[in-house]
């Protein structure tokens, strides 16, 4: 059962957070379970940068003390959920619509801890749509740009704007997502440089060797990948 097996990775997770460190707080269901598991630990000194609102908001209720990337640069461990596990611990992420955060959040940590269910884990990236987030100024023309990119990769369905009911999906930074029904990723990397130098693209779901330990929750307990 994937709840189970989340709360497993998160709880596993939280034995690696020392007193005294700067703790990246990731984004997500998987992540939510980190964070409560780490309150639950009661460690002295801790600070905790948030990577979305919604994580600040549970962080901030279960009295961990919270912390910003300008007031702490440096962060020892960050902890989050994935969207897809691929081949060298290669990830998408941004399901929740944080991935901006989530990877200035990343870049700024001395280690990365990727927590998720097993379901996760695939052979090839690219099942799960990529999100990539758009400043909301000229939308429609940076997504021409984004399809014209896609299509070099010979990924023939353009990306689809994210909305909701009410609207277009928000991210915390006031940015839309566009997510691209890649299918097959063939090659992340290139795919990664392409989408980044498109005027109007803020971020891309890719995290490419950014994640030392993934942690992987089983229905009995966790197993782990090293890159
Ligand atoms: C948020 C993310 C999440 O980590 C990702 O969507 C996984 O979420 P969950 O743990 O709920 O399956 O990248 O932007």
């Amino acid at each position: 059962m994937s709840d189970l097996q989340k709360k497993n990775a998160g709880e596993a997770a939280a034995a690696y957070v020392e007193a005294g460190m700067v703790v990246g707080l990731g984004t997500g269901s998987t992540a939510a379970w980190f964070v409560k598991a780490l309150a639950a630990r009661n460690l002295p000194d801790l600070r905790c940068v948030p990577t979305s609102e919604r994580t600040a908001d549970l962080a901030r209720e279960l009295g961990l003390t919270l912390s910003t990337l300008e007031d702490t640069p440096r962060i020892d461990l960050t902890v989050d959920g994935a969207d897809e596990i691929g081949p060298g611990l290669a990830l998408i992420k941004g399901g929740g619509a944080a991935l901006l955060r989530e990877k200035l959040v990343w870049e700024a940590s001395a280690r990365c801890i990727c927590i998720a269910d097993a379901a996760k884990v695939v052979p090839a990236l690219g099942t799960f749509p990529l999100p990539i987030e758009v400043v909301a100024f000229g939308h429609k023309t940076t997504a021409n740009r984004i399809a014209d990119v896609l299509a070099d990769h010979d990924i023939a369905a353009p990306a689809r704007v994210r909305e909701a009911e009410r609207g277009l999906i928000r991210t915390d930074g006031g940015n839309l997502i566009y997510d691209a029904a890649c299918k097959l990723i063939a090659d992340p990397a290139r795919l990664a440089a392409d989408l980044k130098s498109l005027t109007g693209v803020v971020e891309h779901g890719l995290f490419l060797d950014l994640t030392d330990l993934a942690i992987i929750g089983t229905d009995e307990g966790v197993e782990t990948i090293n890159p």
